[in-house]
């Protein structure tokens, strides 16, 4: 059974499409939705197959779209133009709709409902109107298999160094001429900006929401990050925090995707794992969207906690709350600001992370308030500021996440001088 919403928008199809839908074996009509938002919210309660849309609906968007397919819904937009007609392609590959039925071409609605949802089990998509134009709607699996990865630094509240962690890693990998997207996806407010030194007020996550909207993402996304050197790229976080309603999650899948098509992509994210949605009027996702969002398309989530008594609880309730969500992505482990004063050993501590998790690896990196002043004051990362302990840790953690990064010379060169450090840490 095929379960169809409709949303007509008050166009005149709507009868005779519905009346063609209803005599189909094998299709069911859910629900008539008024507008954009009765339909995104219809879509949440996870019953509809397919979603037959007025192509000229007010709101409808590539981000709506994507909210579709993330519910599992394929588009089938209806215009009342020709199907064939170039502003339709046109706005239809904006949108990232790929089936779409013509003025004159209602009676054959149902068969392209049953063939949309059959290429949906088959996995096989639908001809695309025009693929090779930019700015089509790249399905996650073929994403997931071409361009970069998607890092995800989370971590749980109190500052554990997610932000500092993110933009080093990002900061190494580029220092290594391999090209990577760091993108500032803290609902509670950026600040990869400022430990980068970057003084724009332009926030590049804003932009890219705007044009993810529009439908121009895919060949502007470059125009919304801030270069520094040849491979980094950085989309710049929230202004203030207030501003996170201004970004939908859907607006954030297709920044990752783009991405993707960039280099490898590491994401800041905030702190908090709940769910909000239905705190938002018609269902929409809420403010932990973005960092939801981001956990779920990362290929790998690196968790940072903090090397103290509160920051340890925080870590292991964290990884508990981070394995009920049942994200795809294997976990990294990274405990950060260890110091002998703590009192607990490295080893204690895996013991600890082992209780709660099956990291696919455990990092420690060592407190360096000192290193990291002055790498904030001067804008860079720890790395350009002289070598420590912290900048070579960051360095190994960086080996680990992105191993093909890192040639044997220089995995022997880290190995031997991490050899050498040892005695000055706890063990
Ligand atoms: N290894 C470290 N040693 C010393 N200070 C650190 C270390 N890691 C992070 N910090 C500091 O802790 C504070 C919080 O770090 P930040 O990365 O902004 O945390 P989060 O993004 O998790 O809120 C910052 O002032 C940062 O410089
Ligand atoms: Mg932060």
């Amino acid at each position: 059974m095929i379960c169809v919403l409709v949303m007509a928008a008050g166009e005149a199809w709507e009868s005779p499409a519905l009346a063609d839908l209803e005599t189909r074996p094998g299709v069911v009509v859910l629900k008539r939705c008024v507008d954009v938002d009765d339909l995104l919210a219809a879509v949440s309660s996870g019953q509809a197959d397919v979603a037959v849309v007025s192509l000229d609906a007010p709101g409808l968007d590539p981000a709506s779209v994507s909210h579709l397919r993330r519910h599992g819904v394929r588009p089938v937009a209806v215009t009342t133009s020709a199907s064939s007609d170039v502003d339709v392609r046109e706005r239809a590959q904006r949108l990232g709709v790929a089936a779409v039925v013509g003025s004159g071409e209602l009676s054959t609605l149902p068969d392209v409902v049953v063939v949309v949802e059959d290429a949906a089990d088959t996995g096989v998509r639908p001809a695309d109107p025009a693929p090779d134009r930019p700015g089509s709607d790249l399905t996650p699996a073929a994403s997931a298999t071409e361009g970069g990865r998607v890092v995800a630094v989370w971590g749980p509240a109190g500052a554990p160094g997610r932000t500092t962690v993110a933009t080093h890693v990002a900061c190494e990998l580029a220092g290594r001429d391999t090209d990577v997207v760091l993108a500032d996806l803290d609902p509670y407010g950026g600040a990869v900006a400022q430990q980068l030194g970057i003084l724009d007020e332009v926030s590049g996550l804003l932009s890219a929401a705007r044009l993810a909207a529009a439908g121009h993402l895919g060949e502007r996304l470059p125009s919304v990050c801030r270069g520094m050197g040849d491979h980094l790229a950085v989309v710049t976080g929230l202004p203030r925090a207030d501003r996170w309603r201004e970004v939908r999650a859907a607006q954030v899948e297709q920044l990752l995707e783009r991405s993707r098509d960039l280099g490898h992509v590491v994401v800041d994210t905030g702190f908090c794992l709940e769910d909000d949605t239905a705190s938002d009027f018609g269902g929409r996702p809420g403010r932990n969207a973005l960092t939801l969002t981001a956990l779920e398309q990362a290929d790998e989530i690196v968790v940072v906690g903090a090397a103290d008594p509160v920051g340890l609880a925080r870590l292991a309730r964290g990884l508990v709350d981070l394995r009920a969500q049942a994200y795809a992505a294997p976990v990294r482990v990274v405990v950060n600001r260890m110091r002998p004063s703590i009192g607990w050993s490295e080893k204690e501590i895996a013991g600890m992370v082992e209780g709660f998790t099956r990291a696919a690896g455990l990092h420690f990196l060592p407190e360096d308030r000192p290193g990291l002043d002055r790498a904030l004051v001067a804008g860079l990362p720890v790395r350009d500021v002289g070598d420590s302990a912290l900048g070579q840790a960051l360095a190994t953690l960086t080996d680990a996440v992105f191993p093909e990064s890192v040639t044997p010379e220089e995995r022997r060169v880290r190995r031997s001088s991490r050899a050498r450090r040892r005695p000055t840490r706890r063990k």
